[in-house]
């Protein structure tokens, strides 16, 4: 009888103890939207756990998002439009800051003088507005890559391609060869949705065959042009044969599916692409390749520079908490954590060169050049109409890619579309 009741009585203990220490362990509930793509998920739930380890007053949620970069600014819209606090830490695309800053904290308010300076100038720059306020911190940053497969260019005797015809030539040589015995080969996958993954295809398209970069950035559009137009007709020629007839539908994991099966030759992605690929059993990990991706007769290669950066809500709850977690991620614990386990590039130079990272990864030393050359789309001189530019560059792509529209005219009305709805000037690259 003593015992059930000394049993009873530490029950309740622990139950009103137990209670009252979930409300003090958790002060602050922050709540992060991340990325999706690849294994960015579980690479910020990870980020979390550790924030939570040294805070545990603190607890962090993370919430999934779309892997399409527009539906993910429709949905951070919508947060914003209700000026929602459910939200606290959003993740933003590097071309995201001029139109979403009136809805994002300055960070220099909130002590980042103390971590801006480790990470590389231009992503800072890229994130400040013209008042001097810093959007977002750096996270990781992107820059579009050739994959390769080793063993089958050694098969059929060939090398990496480094001009976008001699990619085509070798696509089709390989597919030649191997659809005899895998009807399901195909020699180069990318990024041809019409979403903002095909504008940052087309930029390397038209940079690296010398045909500018849609928009200066002084400001002036140099979109028409023959240089475009070749390029253009090329990659259009490319859709059922060299790549799949539904590679109009395609984003960065539809891409990838088809590489990590072992079924493709060529893929134009990103960094994280990378450390997925060492996992599948489709090859071993020597017989892949990563390299710059090819360019024009006679231009240079063209890597469209992309990436994430953490930003804080104006509307969240808890701007001082939220933004410490924003340091803490874009700091160098988790950039390392991310970068060797889902080779997302560091946006802190001395990363590059770690032993660790570098092991996990060899192309971020071998390629560093790119990572640093990276060509970037034109979202500061179109500002508050980048989206708008972007969406009019990728739909007349899509119309020359499923052969709705030739790619003169699609030009033509890229020109006049982007003069509309910015006023610049048009001219030459
Ligand atoms: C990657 C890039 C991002 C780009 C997107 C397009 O996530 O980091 O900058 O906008 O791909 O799909």
């Amino acid at each position: 009888m003593k015992k059930l009741l000394i049993l009873m009585l530490s029950l309740s203990l622990v139950l009103f103890f137990g209670v009252g220490n979930v409300q003090a362990e958790y002060d602050v509930e922050l709540t992060i939207i991340g990325g999706a793509v690849g294994e960015e998920f579980e690479t910020t739930v990870r980020a979390a756990e550790m924030y939570m380890e040294e805070n545990p007053n603190v607890h962090v949620e993370v919430l999934d998002s779309p892997d399409s970069a527009d539906e993910r600014l429709s949905l951070y819209l919508s947060f914003f439009e209700a000026e929602s606090p459910e939200v606290d830490v959003y993740q933003i695309d590097v071309i995201w800051p001029g139109e979403l800053e009136d809805h994002f904290l300055d960070l220099y308010e909130y002590g980042a003088e103390e971590y801006v300076d480790m990470h590389f100038e231009h992503i800072v720059e890229n994130n400040t507005n013209i008042d001097g306020e810093l959007i977002a911190m750096p996270w990781f940053t992107d820059a579009g890559l050739l994959y390769y497969r080793k063993d089958l260019l050694d098969k059929y005797g060939l090398d990496v391609p480094e001009t976008w015809a001699e990619l085509e030539e070798y696509a089709g040589i390989i597919l030649d060869g191997e659809r005899e015995h895998n009807p399901d080969f195909e020699g180069f996958v990318w990024q041809g949705s019409a979403y903002e993954g095909l504008t940052t295809n087309v930029l390397e398209w038209f940079a690296s065959n010398q045909g500018g970069t849609f928009i200066s950035p002084e400001g002036v559009i140099t979109v028409l042009n023959e240089r475009n137009q070749e390029m253009l007709e090329m990659a259009a020629g490319w859709v059922g044969d060299i790549s799949p007839a539904g590679i109009t539908a395609f984003m960065e994991e539809d891409a990838r599916a088809i590489w990590h099966d072992g079924n493709a030759a060529f893929m134009r992605n990103w960094p994280y692409a990378y450390s997925l690929s060492l996992e599948t059993d489709a090859f071993e990990p020597e017989d892949f390749g990563v390299a710059p991706l090819p360019a024009g007769e006679d231009g240079e290669p063209a890597a469209t520079l992309g990436g994430w950066n953490v930003a804080v809500s104006q509307y969240s709850e808890h701007p001082e908490e939220a933004a410490d977690l924003a340091f803490f991620l874009a700091g160098w614990d988790v950039q390392k954590m991310r970068a060797t386990d889902a080779s997302l590039n560091p946006t802190i130079p001395e990363l590059y060169e770690d032993e660790d990272v570098l092991e996990a990864n060899p192309f971020m030393e071998e390629l560093f050049d790119v990572f640093v050359n990276a060509v970037p789309r034109p979202s500061t001189v179109t500002g508050d109409n980048y989206s708008a530019a972007s969406s009019i560059i990728y739909t007349e792509v899509h119309s020359v890619l499923t052969g709705e529209q030739d790619a003169l005219t699609a030009l033509e009305y890229m020109e006049l579309e982007l003069q509309d709805l910015t006023g610049f000037e048009i001219g030459q690259p």
